[in-house]
């Protein structure tokens, strides 16, 4: 009998599959991040136009000392996860605040690329080499239900990382769902962090999903020029055009490839034909903003309790900081 559990490539066939053939059709977004995905979105994460970055380095800046007095008041030592670190820059400056703070720490940064984890721990071994980092290849939650049947992980204290306004490529469903589903692995009294990007003026957020070099627009491509190399796809770019749109009511911005003609794709590996009319969509992504309400909503509605909002000067993003009911 054939094994359950599917390989990376398996499981990227079947996604790929089911969201071409829906209609209107889809990609996952996690799929953005190969290695030269992940290197693009390290591109964006230097443009002046993507603030998200910038504000989240100045919320740490700002606030780890505030941060760690939480944790310090019960626990002298704690194990930091985090979900879908990429290369680290932010928790950094989080981890040099511990250390100055004198909480120790072993580091769990868990990441769907292998390459960006590479990064991180190589970058650590020269900042950081007192700490201890044990890095996680893989999707959070059977990362997470891998670790927790490991002995050293049991009864130790928990700070759970998840920056970036990640949050933000998930459906409400997805939000709940992935909350709940935190809560149920977290014990009372850990803590968690989740970074928001809060609700604002369109003109500044379009242009982070929008930049004028099109570097963006070269992330989304990515993605399809993946499904040509990985599974023998024939997608031609050019008769594709990246699209943003911001609605102020959701706070979804989402991202989609239009098509600019007719085309038919062939992809090989899952031995498929797709027929593309001219402006027919493919959505790529969703990057939800929150207000506050919004953020503190999901914290009660799953037994979290809001310890205390972290924002930058600008009050662009929001990192909340929860505890475990
Ligand atoms: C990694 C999901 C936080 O939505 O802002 C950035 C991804 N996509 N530009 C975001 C992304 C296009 C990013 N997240």
């Amino acid at each position: 009998m054939k094994s359950q559990i599917l390989t990376a490539i398996e499981q990227f066939q079947i996604d790929t599959d089911l969201g071409l053939s829906s209609s209107p059709a889809y990609l996952r977004p996690k799929y953005f991040y190969d290695e030269e995905g992940s290197k693009i979105f390290q591109e964006i994460m230097n443009m002046p136009e993507y603030y998200l970055t910038d504000a989240e380095i100045e919320i740490f800046e700002l606030n780890s000392k505030k941060i760690i007095e939480h944790i310090s008041l019960t626990y002298d030592e704690i194990l930091l996860l985090e979900l879908g670190s990429g290369d680290g820059i932010k928790t950094e400056i989080f981890i040099k605040s511990c250390i100055e703070s004198q909480l120790q720490l072993k580091y769990i940064p868990i990441d769907i690329s292998s390459d960006i984890l590479d990064e991180l721990k190589a970058k650590f071994k020269i900042n950081h080499p007192e700490i201890e980092i044990d890095a996680r290849v893989g999707d959070y939650f059977q990362v997470l239900e891998s670790l927790k049947q490991e002995s050293e992980y049991k009864n130790v204290p928990k700070l759970v990382l998840f920056l970036g306004s990640n949050v933000g490529n998930f459906s409400n469903q997805e939000t709940n769902q992935f909350i709940e589903h935190l809560k149920n692995i977290l014990d009372p009294k850990d803590f968690f962090l989740i970074g928001f990007d809060l609700k604002k003026s369109p003109s500044v957020i379009l242009p982070a999903y929008d930049d004028p070099r099109g570097i963006t627009r070269r992330f989304n491509f990515n993605h399809l020029l993946r499904i040509n190399r990985e599974l023998n796809g024939n997608f031609d770019i050019n008769k594709f055009d990246h699209h943003v749109s911001y609605d102020p009511l959701s706070g979804e911005v989402k991202s989609y490839l239009l098509a600019n003609t007719n085309s038919t794709v062939v992809i090989g590996s899952i031995d498929k034909v797709f027929n593309f009319n001219k402006w027919d969509s493919i959505y790529m992504e969703c990057s939800r903003k929150y207000s506050i309400s919004d953020m503190e909503k999901v914290a009660s509605d799953h037994g979290f309790q809001v310890l205390e909002n972290y924002f930058d000067r600008n009050q662009y993003f929001c990192n909340s900081l929860w505890i475990r009911k």
